[in-house]
């Protein structure tokens, strides 16, 4: 067991959770009739990939480079990669295409596009992409209704691309305060793409792709009409963030970090570990939540959350374990050489300090230790 023997700190994922996590998000859009074009920026494993691509059609969402490289040399080769495209990047998106990926891209504005034309034209290539809108006034993103959307598409297609559609990202609903207004947020998400694809529509595009997604509005969304596909990725894991918003309880995380006690502060009745913030990432995105879960929440080696024992502060390689009202814990009870595990804030921040993962839970079909690729 990777409990008892993995090198701390280690990163677990727990097989059991992370299936009924899959289950979960597949029936909630099977029920609002769309398909999952899955964010592997979270997972970056091609097991994890697989599994979350049961039942889907196969399209895959990633956020680097090498995710793209490395799902594409896994066989997965329809990918949206869904960062607004560097102009700087397009060769390297040719040569990808020329190895038979089918890659879209993403643009938000008329001087990528101006770039992207004048590579398609040098390159010989035709670029396909979707225009990123707005839905949350948080980001990137055309406003739906700017003629700059239609001009834009105009430019692309006359310079030899593909407008395949439109597509937005409404991550304003990681600072919703309830599920009500995430369910408002999922409409205005679900509207924004519809408005945008109405508009390019109107002007002569097919623009049959209608692309949304976040965890929290796939979660809440109560109609996806006009929506082609869902990008959710948090989901896999669920976090803190998530559990704080009310998308999961804390018990469904299935990703964690392992760790082992070094010593104490035992004026203070805390605990020091062997996961700072190189381990769990510098995420705070509790901080704002109605509870602050510091730098994690505590549990057992076997997964059993200690109520209110979290990280309260983090130097590089050190985590400062304390109750969370900052009453002194009892340090004998957290000897020298307890293993613990610590559920993360954000998933893909924590996920993204580790090489590989361990696996709890593994059923014969998944091996004990899993890859995650990284760069960009
Ligand atoms: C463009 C885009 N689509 C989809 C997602 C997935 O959102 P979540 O991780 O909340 O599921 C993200 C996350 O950052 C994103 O940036």
């Amino acid at each position: 067991m990777p409990i008892q023997t993995a090198a701390t700190p280690a990163l677990l994922v727990d097989r059991t959770k992370l299936e009924a996590n899959i289950r979960s998000m597949a029936e909630r859009l099977d029920a609002l009739k769309v398909p999952l074009r899955p964010h592997l920026k979270t997972c970056k494993n091609i097991e994890i990939a697989r599994m979350t691509l049961a039942g889907q059609p196969g399209g895959i969402t990633v956020s680097t480079m090498a995710e793209a490289a490395y799902f594409a040399g896994h066989g997965l080769e329809d990918i949206l990669y869904a960062v607004g495209i560097a102009p700087g990047k397009l060769e390297a998106c040719a040569r990808m295409m020329d190895q038979g990926v089918e890659l879209t891209l993403i643009l938000d504005n008329p001087d990528t596009a101006r770039s992207a034309v004048e590579a398609a034209g040098a390159l010989d290539r035709n670029f396909s992409f979707l225009l990123e809108v707005d839905s949350d006034g948080q980001r990137a993103g055309f406003v739906p209704d700017d003629p700059a959307l239609v001009e834009t598409a105009r430019m692309l297609e006359q310079g030899g691309c593909t407008v395949a559609g439109v597509m937005t990202h409404a991550g304003g609903s990681y600072a919703c305060r309830n599920t009500e207004a995430i369910a408002q947020m999922a409409e205005t998400e679900r509207a924004t793409v519809v408005a945008a694809a109405a508009a390019l529509r109107e002007a002569g595009f097919e623009a049959p792709v209608t692309s949304i997604g976040s965890t929290p509005t796939a979660t809440f969304a109560r109609n996806l009409s006009g929506v082609s596909e869902v990008r959710a990725g948090v989901y896999l894991f669920q976090d803190l963030v998530m559990a704080g918003l009310g998308v999961c309880q804390p018990e469904d995380i299935a990703l964690s970090v392992l760790t082992e006690v070094i010593g104490h502060r035992r004026a203070q009745g805390e605990v020091l570990v062997d996961a700072g913030w190189m381990a769990l990432s510098r995420d705070r995105g509790t901080a704002n939540q109605d509870t602050d879960q510091g730098y994690g929440l505590v549990c057992t080696a076997a997964g059993e959350i200690l109520e209110d024992t979290i990280v309260r502060a983090t130097n590089q390689e050190h985590g400062i374990v304390a109750n969370r009202d900052g009453e002194p814990l009892d340090v004998r009870e957290f000897p020298v050489g307890r293993r613990l595990r610590i559920l993360p804030n954000h998933a893909c921040a924590t996920a993204g300090q580790f090489s590989h993962y361990q696996v709890v839970n593994r059923g014969r079909d998944m091996p004990e230790v899993l890859e995650r690729c990284g760069g960009w």
